[in-house]
């Protein structure tokens, strides 16, 4: 019997840290040496050590643009009106579907405005800061990357004197209770880069008299938003609709356009910014007409995501499915020594960008440049074996992985992952020296 934990052992890989573990397991070998996988009785063994058999039915695990719905494929853009203007009827009524559908789907309350404007969620965020800001103090709250960017165009390029900044660490929420009621509030509801959401908007005053301004782009269609605690929200089709990037959606509550009805701010606003003329809204941004030219590819394909959507059952369906995702892989960081999510507080476990630290004991003991150089060989060793496609940690965040769990990805593509990662994990840790 030792013999063939000693076989094992060479064919697959099998590295000290599990020995011990094996020879707890050795009843359960007969099987294996006959060549049966996978093995009827799985152990520990088969799960941590030897190259899984079967490839997710999909790769795509990017967090932007991320995967496109399960069945699409280019037959969905047939219908586009190539050539034609977006001013024409019928394209406009298809942006204009686009808006009356997306809005519907996210149980906008009926007196709040969506639009689709230029230069995806960046685009839709700096427009919302651009027009808004500098009414009142501001507090900006920032966790991760794309939080710390808002920071930095409140900071160097509106250069805002009453600002108040609450950040912290990665893995980290900023105290949001610190926040004031009555200056404007602007924040991430899902850090991306971090995979740490804000668990809910409870700590959102409803008479507050600031605005609430949300970079939304990655909770929007799968995470529950309580529209009435946000005046401003943000995001792109690129993210839990699978879409196309290039255009950002904005969202405004009456309050929000009162605000863009009576403050002109101090600075230039650019054509793509301008929401409002000669004091007031232009409403037909909100009905399709655009600032300027939109893709009307994009518009067909994320047609095509909202059908989907709608066939699965709308908003609920798609939270479901990303909260399974999540779910998916919380079981298994469970289990796992080796793994952890980057989010400290489980109420704050994004269930569409899940990010994870490789907290295996001897990995730890390596520097930040090691660390990464693990991350990254691991990365890379599942991209050739064309079973996981960026999955890399943000490059500014700690070394790890990220896996989007958004609603277009298949819970049973992330389960086919995991013991991917078991693998690749092991494969890196036996050729690393610690
Ligand atoms: C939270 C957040 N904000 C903004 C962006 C930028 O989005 P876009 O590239 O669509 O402008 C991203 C992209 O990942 C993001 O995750």
């Amino acid at each position: 019997m030792s013999e063939k934990i000693g076989k094992y052992r060479d064919s697959l890989k099998i590295i000290e840290i599990h020995y011990v573990g094996i020879l707890t397991e050795i009843a359960g070998y007969g099987l294996w040496s006959v060549g049966r996988y996978p093995p009827p009785d799985s152990n520990i063994l088969d799960e941590v050590t030897m190259k899984p058999a079967f490839k997710p039915g999909s790769a795509l695990f990017s967090s932007g643009p991320t995967k496109k719905f399960t069945g699409w494929t280019v037959s969905h853009l047939a219908d586009v009106s190539n050539g034609r203007s977006h001013r024409a009827a019928a394209p406009k009524a298809k942006l204009q579907n686009a808006i009356e559908r997306m809005s519907a789907m996210l149980q906008l309350p009926a007196d709040y405005r969506m639009g689709i404007v230029p230069g995806s969620d960046t685009g839709a965020v700096e427009m919302a800061m651009w027009s808004v800001l500098g009414a009142r103090g501001v507090d900006v709250l920032a966790w991760e990357s794309f939080g710390k960017t808002w920071v930095a165009d409140a900071t160097k390029q509106l250069q805002l004197t009453d600002m108040r900044i609450f950040e912290a660490d990665w893995g980290h929420l900023p105290d949001l209770s610190q926040t004031d009621k009555d200056r404007d509030i602007l924040f991430t509801w899902n850090g991306t880069t971090s995979g740490v959401k804000v668990p809910n908007a409870d700590w959102i005053a409803d008479d507050r008299t600031g605005l609430t301004i949300a970079d939304a782009t990655s909770s929007c269609f799968a995470m529950d938003m309580d529209w009435s605690k946000i005046d401003i929200a943000t995001f792109s089709w690129q993210k839990s609709l699978g879409g196309e990037a290039a255009h950002g959606v904005i969202i405004l509550s009456p309050r929000a356009v009162e605000r863009l009805e009576s403050y002109t701010p101090p600075w230039p606003l650019p054509k793509i910014f301008q929401l409002t003329k000669g004091g007031k809204l232009i409403e037909g941004i909100f009905k399709g007409e655009t600032i300027n030219t939109p893709s009307l590819l994009c518009v067909e394909d994320l047609l095509a995501a909202l059908d989907w959507a709608d066939e699965l059952g709308g908003l609920p369906a798609l939270i479901a499915r990303s909260e399974e995702n999540l779910q998916v892989v919380a079981d298994w960081v469970e289990h796992t020594p080796w793994v952890s999510f980057l989010a400290k507080d489980p109420a704050t476990i994004s269930n569409t960008s899940i990010c994870l630290s490789i907290t295996d004991p001897q990995v730890q003991t390596l520097d930040a440049s090691a660390q990464s150089i693990f991350a990254k060989k691991m990365v890379k060793l599942l991209a050739d074996e064309e079973v996981a496609f960026d999955i890399g940690a943000y490059r500014t965040a700690p070394a790890g992985l990220r896996l989007w769990g958004g609603p277009t990805v298949d819970s049973d593509d992330i389960a086919a992952l995991l013991p991917w990662l078991d693998w690749a994990f092991e494969e890196v840790a036996a050729e690393t020296k610690f």
